[in-house]
């Protein structure tokens, strides 16, 4: 059984000051969180602080990115070891705005996933197509090369390090716009995805690697997704900036627990 994972990528929002804000509302009323690991993923200066604050819960701690080096002359980077040591248990690499913005290569990111393995990490690697790549049909394709890319290190990895994999399947123009993937077709991504890890790897490992979906995920979409066999959680960005609209999205999660 896999279990659900939702994670809250807070992007470059955020101040210390409104991190702690945030969390002290959200932990107000607890509820409705177990049987689902919970993932707050902050701005780097905000790790530690974070990390004090959610101690006592069931929360975890991950990172946006990472060099893949445990220390060096990297100017402005962080290692695997800096985020072990604040207790950051996931870290999100490959995602689609780093590859954009920041012209992060595929070689880059196959060094960081297993970099992550090494010390300890849990990646969430993100992949996903283009609006014109879609149009194109060339979906598949896309999903496949990325995966082959960022795994291309990894391929030894074992039944226990394949489930602290975590796949998000973000479409690229899903992301920030309001238009998430119907379930269909994030439904249809996530079992691409899933029987090319079992290609790469084999059956067994890729039947306890966890794949969400993110792009535009909000409480009145989540069940769309997470009810389908091969998704076993979201990556949220938007909805999850709000303490109000992130609860909304665990209690939506609980309804379905319970159903
Ligand atoms: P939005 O939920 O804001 O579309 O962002 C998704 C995302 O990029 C999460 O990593």
């Amino acid at each position: 059984m896999r279990q659900l994972i939702l994670a809250a990528n807070w992007k470059m929002h955020k101040t210390v000051d409104d991190a702690e804000f945030f969390l002290k509302r959200f932990m107000e009323e607890p509820s409705g969180i177990t049987g689902l690991e919970l993932v707050f993923c902050p701005p780097f200066t905000a790790l530690y602080p974070m990390a004090q604050l959610i101690k006592e819960t069931p929360f975890v701690l991950g990172a946006q990115n990472m060099h893949w080096e445990k220390e060096g002359a990297y100017t402005g980077e962080i290692s695997p070891l800096m985020l072990r040591e604040l207790g950051v248990r996931y870290v999100i690499l490959g995602h689609s705005e780093r590859r954009r913005f920041f012209r992060e290569q595929p070689q880059e990111i196959s060094l960081k996933v297993a970099s992550a393995f090494n010390f300890g990490l849990n990646p969430i690697l993100c992949i996903g197509e283009t609006e014109e790549e879609r149009r194109q049909g060339h979906t598949e394709k896309v999903l496949c090369r990325q995966l082959r890319e960022a795994l291309a290190d990894s391929l030894h990895i074992d039944k226990e390090h394949a489930s602290k994999l975590v796949i998000a399947y973000e479409p690229v123009w899903a992301i920030g716009t309001g238009l998430a993937a119907s379930g269909k077709d994030a439904g249809e991504a996530a079992a691409i995805i899933r029987s090319y890890l079992a290609e790469l790897l084999d059956k067994e490992r890729a039947a306890v690697i966890r794949i969400q979906y993110g792009g535009s995920v909000n409480s009145d979409n989540i069940l769309d997704f997470v009810s389908l066999p091969d998704i076993d959680g979201a990556l949220v960005g938007g909805a999850s900036l709000k303490p109000g609209s992130f609860k909304e999205l665990i209690l939506a999660l609980d309804r379905l627990r319970r159903s």
